[in-house]
C-alpha cells in the first residue's frame, strides 16, 4: 500500500473513529443508564419547555398506558423510560409499543427489549405518544423519565415525568422540585463585518485556506488569525459551514489530546467555547469560561467569530500555553442533534486544514535556503577569493563548506516539500501555487548538485557555461523558496 494512501486511511480512521458519539440515529443504548447524552456539554437546568403525560394514575400488571411527549418547542432527540419511582437509578422496567414507527424506536436497555423508546433521525418533532405494558412483577410506583435534546447543548435529562402507582398502593407523594438556578455570563457581541486580512503578517497572524484568499470579499475563504496583546492573545476564526467551525492547538498532526476552539451555530447564534478532544471522544468543554471579549456574526453562509484568551491559564491544565509552537487544525461540520457530527458522512467533508504544515515547511524551506543556501552561495562568492589553497579532505575548503550546506539545503528543501504531501495525503488543489512553485525549487535544487557532478574541469573553454548556470540556477530557486 502507497504512503498515500496509508495517509488517507489514517486519517479517515482518526476522524471516523471520534464519530461513536453521534446519535442522530436514536440508538443511544450507552445513556440507558445515566439518560445522559455522551455530549461534551452540561445538561440545561432551567426548566424544560417539554412534559410528559399518562392517561391513567393508577395500573395493574399487564395494562398498557398511553405516555405522551409533548413540547411547546420542537425536539430533536429523547430518550424515554419507565422506572421504580422509589428508585429512580435503575433499570427501565415494563416494554413500549410503538404508535408511528416512523419517528420513533425501541431500545433494549437493561435485560428487557424494548424499555426504551427513542428517535429515529434528528428531525424536528413537538409530539410523540407510546404506549407503556406493565410488567407482571412491577414496582408499587413506576416513574416516567425522559431526556430531551432541543437542538445543540439544549438538553434537559431525566425531566421526571408523571408517577403511575399500582391499585392498592398508597401513591408516593410527587418530590418537590428543586429551583433551577441560571448563571448570568456577559452577553457576546455581534461583529459589525467580515474579517479582514489586512495586516496579515504585521500586526497578526493568518491562517487563510485557499492560499491568499480574503475573508472580506470571498466567503469561502477560510481565515484564522492571532495578535498577541499583552499577556493574551486574540483569535479571529470565519468560514462557511451550517455547524460549526473550529480551529485545534495539537502536539502532533493527528487529532486527540488537542486544545481545541469552537464556534457553533446555534438557532440564529453562535456559540464559542474551548474544549479538550481526548483521544477519539467528544471535545469536553472547558469547565472555566476562559474567553473573554466574545463577539461573532452570522452572515452569507459564514460563521465569524472572535474572541481573546490568556496565554497561560495555569486554572485549566488542558488549555494549553500560548508561548509553544503548535501544530493547528481547522476543522467545520454539522453541529446536530447536540452533537458535531463526526460521522462518515461529514468525516470525509471535513477537512484537517493544515496550514501550519505550510508554515512548519515554509520555515525548513526558509532555514534551508536563508541560512545554508545563503550562507554557501555567499562562501562561494566571497571566501573563495580568499582561501584559495586551503584544503580539507583533500577539496579547498571554501568548496567543501560550499557543497556541505548546498547538500544540507537540498536535504531540507526535500523534507520541507514533502511535509504537505505526507499530511494532505496528496496534492492539495486548494493551495493555489504553493505546490507548483515547491516543485520547481525542488527541481531546481536537485539541478544544482548533479549539474556540479557534470561540471566542466576549471581549464575547459565550457566552464563559464557551468558558472553562470551553476549560479543563475541558484539564485533563481532561492528567490522562489524565498
Ligand atoms: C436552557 O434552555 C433555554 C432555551 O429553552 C436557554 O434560554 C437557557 O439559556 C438554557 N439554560 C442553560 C443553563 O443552558
Ligand atoms: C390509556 O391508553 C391505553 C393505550 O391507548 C388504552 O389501552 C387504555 O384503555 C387507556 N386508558 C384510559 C383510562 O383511557
Ligand atoms: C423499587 O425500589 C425500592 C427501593 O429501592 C425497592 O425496595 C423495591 O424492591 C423496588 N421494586 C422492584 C420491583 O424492583
Amino acid at each position: 500500500m502507497g504512503r498515500r494512501l496509508w495517509t488517507i486511511l489514517l486519517l479517515v480512521q482518526t476522524l471516523c473513529l471520534t464519530s461513536v458519539d453521534a446519535y442522530p440515529d436514536g440508538k443511544v443504548t450507552e445513556s440507558c443508564g445515566s439518560m445522559m447524552p455522551i455530549h461534551g456539554h452540561a445538561p440545561n437546568t432551567s426548566h424544560s419547555p417539554y412534559t410528559l403525560a399518562v392517561n391513567v394514575t393508577k395500573f395493574s400488571s399487564g395494562d398498557y398506558i398511553q405516555v405522551t411527549l409533548s413540547g411547546t418547542t420542537y425536539f430533536e432527540g429523547f430518550l424515554l423510560e419507565a422506572r421504580n419511582a422509589s428508585n429512580p437509578d435503575s433499570d427501565a422496567v415494563g416494554s413500549f409499543i410503538l404508535t408511528n414507527p416512523k419517528t420513533t424506536q425501541l431500545l433494549k436497555c437493561g435485560h428487557t427489549a424494548g424499555s426504551a423508546v427513542s428517535h429515529t433521525s434528528d428531525a424536528r418533532q413537538t409530539k410523540i405518544v407510546v404506549i407503556w405494558n406493565a410488567p407482571q412483577n412491577s414496582p408499587d410506583a413506576v416513574e416516567f423519565l425522559v431526556t430531551v435534546v432541543a437542538h445543540f447543548k439544549t438538553f434537559w435529562v431525566k425531566i421526571p415525568g408523571p408517577v403511575v402507582s399500582q391499585s392498592g398502593v398508597t401513591p408516593i407523594p410527587p418530590k418537590p422540585t428543586t429551583p433551577s438556578t441560571t448563571i448570568m455570563t456577559s452577553t457576546p457581541s455581534v461583529l459589525p463585518k467580515p474579517f479582514s486580512s489586512v495586516g496579515c503578517g504585521q500586526q497578526k497572524s493568518c491562517l487563510l485556506d485557499p492560499v491568499g484568499c480574503d475573508p472580506e470579499k470571498d466567503p469561502s475563504c477560510f481565515f484564522l488569525s492571532f495578535a498577541p496583546k499583552g499577556q493574551t492573545v486574540v483569535f479571529e476564526l470565519s468560514g462557511p459551514s451550517d455547524g460549526y467551525i473550529a480551529f485545534a492547538l495539537s502536539h502532533d498532526t493527528w487529532m486527540g489530546d488537542d486544545d481545541m476552539y469552537l464556534c457553533v451555530r446555534d438557532d440564529g447564534l453562535v456559540d464559542v467555547s474551548a474544549a479538550y478532544v481526548e483521544g477519539r471522544s467528544y471535545p469536553k468543554e472547558a469547565s472555566e469560561n476562559v474567553l473573554t471579549d466574545v463577539a461573532w456574526r452570522l452572515a452569507d453562509g459564514v460563521i465569524q467569530c472572535r474572541f481573546r484568551r490568556q496565554v497561560l491559564v495555569p486554572q485549566d491544565p488542558t488549555r494549553f500555553s500560548l508561548d509553544a509552537p503548535y501544530y493547528l487544525f481547522m476543522a467545520y461540520g454539522e453541529a446536530e442533534y447536540g452533537e458535531l457530527q463526526y460521522d462518515i458522512r461529514s468525516c470525509c467533508g471535513l477537512i484537517p486544514i493544515c496550514n501550519t504544515c505550510f508554515v512548519i515547511s515554509g520555515i525548513l524551506m526558509l532555514i534551508a535556503w536563508m541560512l545554508a543556501g545563503s550562507t554557501g552561495t555567499f562562501l562561494a562568492s566571497y571566501f573563495k577569493p580568499d582561501w584559495p589553497e586551503r584544503t580539507l579532505f583533500g577539496q579547498r575548503i571554501w568548496f567543501q563548506v560550499h557543497r556541505g550546506l548546498m547538500i544540507l539545503t537540498v536535504l531540507l528543501t526535500c523534507v520541507a516539500f514533502t511535509l504537505p504531501f505526507i499530511y494532505r495525503g496528496g496534492w492539495s488543489k486548494r493551495a493555489g501555487a504553493h505546490p507548483y512553485l515547491g516543485c520547481t525549487v525542488l527541481t531546481l535544487a536537485l539541478l544544482q548538485p548533479i549539474m556540479a557532478t557534470l561540471r566542466p574541469p576549471p581549464d575547459s573553454s565550457r566552464r563559464w557555461v557551468f558558472n553562470w548556470l551553476h549560479w543563475g540556477v541558484g539564485t533563481v530557486a532561492e528567490i522562489m523558496a524565498g
